[in-house]
């Protein structure tokens, strides 16, 4: 069985971040992990540390150009189905399929119905699968992954971030993608905003899965531009995501 673990909130909270930290649990062991950059901004290669060399989107372009030249009796969806093979980019730890941005204003509907298939059988070589996104739900309307385990809310922890993290939650209840669970991790947490954060947390009836503190190491490794998916083992938000990868049975 295939984890799916989704990585979602509003912008700037740290959603790409957490996502980085988390790829080190789910490594150990020898697992087949396939890391889905699902954000047309494309950050979570950077925090990974690594280069790629093709974005699905450049494939989903191709497709949407080519399928009036493809012969009548080919198979679209094989072709596609071999093109997003073509898309992943192999690293030595893991896989990372990076969506990209759509480059025309043409309509991905006829592509996107493929890939739904085909990412469905795809998730199914790995052992975790983790979706870094972007801010917001569309991804999730479009249904590309029609299944989800772990939704993880990520907020900043302020009265208004816990609120989204709760829209976040009934609107989950209204899609047709399937989340079995949904949790909130709080990010950048100080001293001084910990016990507001737990509280929130409660009065809204959310499972807070953990608060991330903000870490100096972080700040300095953007600074320099360096990627946190080696973070050392003294770092803050490392020492909170051991635990949150710990409760997740990662
Ligand atoms: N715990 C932390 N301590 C310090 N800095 C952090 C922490 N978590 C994230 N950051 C920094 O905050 C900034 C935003 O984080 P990140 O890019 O992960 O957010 P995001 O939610 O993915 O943003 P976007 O919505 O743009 O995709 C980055 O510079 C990141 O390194
Ligand atoms: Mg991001």
């Amino acid at each position: 069985m295939t984890r799916i673990i989704a990585v979602t909130g509003k912008g700037g909270t740290g959603k790409t971040a957490i996502t980085a930290m988390l790829m080190r649990h789910l490594v150990k062991d020898d697992n087949l992990v396939l890391a889905v950059d699902a954000d047309p901004d494309t950050n979570l290669p950077d925090a990974l540390g690594c280069e790629i060399d093709h974005t699905l989107g450049e494939m989903r372009e191709f497709m949407l150009n080519e399928r009036d030249n493809f012969p009548p009796d080919s198979n679209k969806e094989s072709v596609l189905e071999s093109k997003v093979y073509e898309a992943i980019n192999e690293m030595d730890d893991y896989d990372l399929l990076v969506m990209g941005r759509p480059e025309g204003p043409g309509c991905y509907c006829y592509v996107n119905n493929l890939l739904r298939g085909i990412m469905t059988r795809l998730v199914t070589n790995y052992d975790a699968v983790i979706i870094d996104t972007e801010a917001g739900l569309e991804h999730f309307s479009r249904k590309l992954i029609p299944e989800i385990d772990d939704l993880i809310v990520v907020t900043d922890g302020s009265k208004r971030g816990m609120q989204t993290g709760e829209r976040i939650r009934q609107l989950v209840g209204e899609l047709e993608t399937k989340v079995k669970n949904v949790y909130v991790v709080a990010n950048k947490v100080t001293e001084s905003n910990r016990e507001l954060i737990e509280q929130n947390a409660k009065d809204l009836d959310l499972r807070l899965l953990g608060a991330v503190p903000v870490d100096k190491i972080i700040e300095e490794r953007d600074l320099k531009g360096l990627p946190l998916f080696d973070l050392p083992d003294e770092s803050v938000a490392i020492k909170e995501i051991n635990n949150i990868a710990n409760d997740l049975n990662l």
